[in-house]
């Protein structure tokens, strides 16, 4: 093993220490230690789900990317395992960069992963290469192949960055390894590349499998390319992006192109949507779990409001709850995993409440919460909806729904926050006679909103003081309320 990856996996484990349990989020995975991004390497192995993450273990900011691990029986409950890599060899020494994950027929995991390397030329001018890199290992520690990089820049196309060329996914098809990498032209536009091998070692280059065209924001990262309810599905993660009414509002977006494949193999889309649309919602990954369900996880977290933390943090940046994916009348839903249910504690359920000044409904608090909220009107003055959670006298973070406009918005800018970063997020939801459904699911810093029935979804970070734990409801006209709140607790401890 190297020093360097010895070092982390010793300072790992000596300073998360430090870190007490309530400082951490109960159920979402957060770093041992330091700084976390993307998800990579999601997968199942070996009768474990396996999480990796881009981690710099010595600071809460971005820094030399290690992959952190993490293990799981049922994608809620997280074991964090010793660094799995780190940038310690020529091809990858300024950064191990996203990647993927997948097993091999001998029974080893490999690791597909993005190395970065910087040149200085003889004036000092500083050049960057990103090539794609593997690790074999046993689920706990992985050797560099010796032939790394596996993909080098040279087996690009004429045109194609040799700067952003990164994070492969990998996958099998009909005995043959396939990966779909990012990359841009030299002018900026993004596009994804395919490449095929037969041991996922040797590589060829065999297409762009799909090219933005200047349509969806500059560089894409992070892509996925699967199917799912007979639709061939690509997700990226744009940078750049332009914001189209209420979509695509955050700088760095997520896209999820909805189509099929053409006869000459490469992909041609019928619909596009945001994945999230939240306010701290990146890189998404997918993999099939052991009964076959496509489950999505995302960092959660957005590059442009990375400034808003906890003082004094010892760690920073989250993934998302697992999602259940799958497509209906051609739009991608989401649901959380099923297995939230086993924290399930107290069941508290409340129908036909109605709601019109500002309330609080008797047992209805906390910050560890799966809630379900039916939202129906009462008369015909009915305009709005609120409810505040993570409330106390000073500080809240509202919810609301505008039944005129069919809108959602979540707003953290009472919640604590002291930076001017982007604090609401807006979404345009079915208009369905001022109904609506939201589920929303709050762990110690962060509230998931998944609205009828996983139609859409909006996700954010939050770092409310935990004693703000009052829950208000409040309406602009009449509304009924039907409240189904389970609390989330360990049973098994
Ligand atoms: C996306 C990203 C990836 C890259 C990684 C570096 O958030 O920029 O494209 O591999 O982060 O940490």
């Amino acid at each position: 093993m190297s020093e360097l990856l010895k070092k982390s996996r010793e300072y790992e484990s000596e300073f998360e220490q430090t870190i007490s349990e309530e400082e951490k989020p109960f159920f979402h995975l957060a770093p041992r230690i330091g700084w976390m991004n993307d998800p990579n390497g999601f997968s199942y192995y070996n009768g474990e789900y396996h999480l990796f993450y881009q981690y710099h273990p010595y600071d809460t900011v971005w820094g030399p990317m290690h992959w952190g691990h993490s293990t799981s029986k049922d994608l809620i409950h997280w074991m964090d395992l010793p660094a799995a890599i780190a940038p310690d060899e020529s091809f990858d020494k300024d950064g191990c960069f996203s990647g993927s994950a997948i097993e091999l027929g001998d029974g080893k995991q490999l690791l597909m992963y993005t190395g970065v390397k910087k040149i200085a030329d003889n004036e000092g001018n500083i050049s960057e290469f990103q090539t794609q890199c593997v690790a074999i290992g046993d689920g706990r520690d992985y050797i560099k192949n010796k032939n790394n990089p596996v993909i080098d820049s040279d087996m690009l196309p004429e045109g194609v960055s040799k700067v952003d060329f990164r994070d492969p996914k990998i996958w099998m098809e009909d005995d043959t390894f396939y990966c779909v990498v990012a990359s841009r032209t030299e002018d900026w536009d993004g596009q994804l590349l395919l490449f095929s091998s037969e041991d996922a070692v040797s590589w060829k280059f065999e297409k762009i499998l799909v090219k933005n065209n200047h349509r969806f924001g500059t560089m894409w990262e992070c892509p996925d390319y699967f199917e799912l309810d007979g639709k061939k599905i690509v997700i990226t993660s744009p940078m750049e992006m332009l914001t189209e009414g209420y979509e695509f509002t955050n700088g760095n977006g997520t896209l999820c192109l909805i189509g099929h494949s053409t006869e000459d193999g490469t992909f041609e889309y019928e619909n596009f949507q945001s994945v999230d649309y939240g306010i701290d919602f990146y890189a998404p990954q997918t993999m099939l779990s052991k009964d076959g369900r496509r489950i999505m996880i995302a960092w959660m977290q957005n590059w442009d409001t990375i400034s808003y933390r906890s003082k004094d943090t010892k760690w920073f940046g989250q993934m998302t709850l697992p999602r259940e994916l799958s497509v209906r009348a051609g739009k991608l839903i989401q649901q959380p995993v099923r297995e939230i249910e086993s924290l399930y504690g107290e069941k508290i359920e409340k129908s036909n409440v109605i709601i019109n000044k500002n309330c609080e409904i008797e047992g209805i608090n906390g910050r560890l919460l799966d809630m379900t909220v039916r939202i129906r009107p009462a008369d015909d003055g009915f305009e709005k909806f609120e409810i505040r959670v993570a409330e106390n006298d000073l500080l809240y973070t509202s919810i609301s729904y505008d039944a005129i406009n069919s809108l959602v918005e979540m707003d953290r800018r009472h919640c604590g926050c002291r930076k001017a970063v982007v604090n609401t997020s807006c979404c345009k939801v079915r208009d369905n006679d001022r109904e609506v459904t939201l589920r929303i699911i709050m762990d110690r810093y962060s509230i998931e909103i998944f609205v009828n029935d996983g139609e859409q979804v909006m996700s954010m970070a939050i770092f409310t003081d935990l004693d703000a734990d009052k829950i208000s409801f409040s309406a602009k006209g009449q509304a009924f309320a039907d409240v189904c709140m389970h609390r989330l607790e360990e049973k098994n401890r």
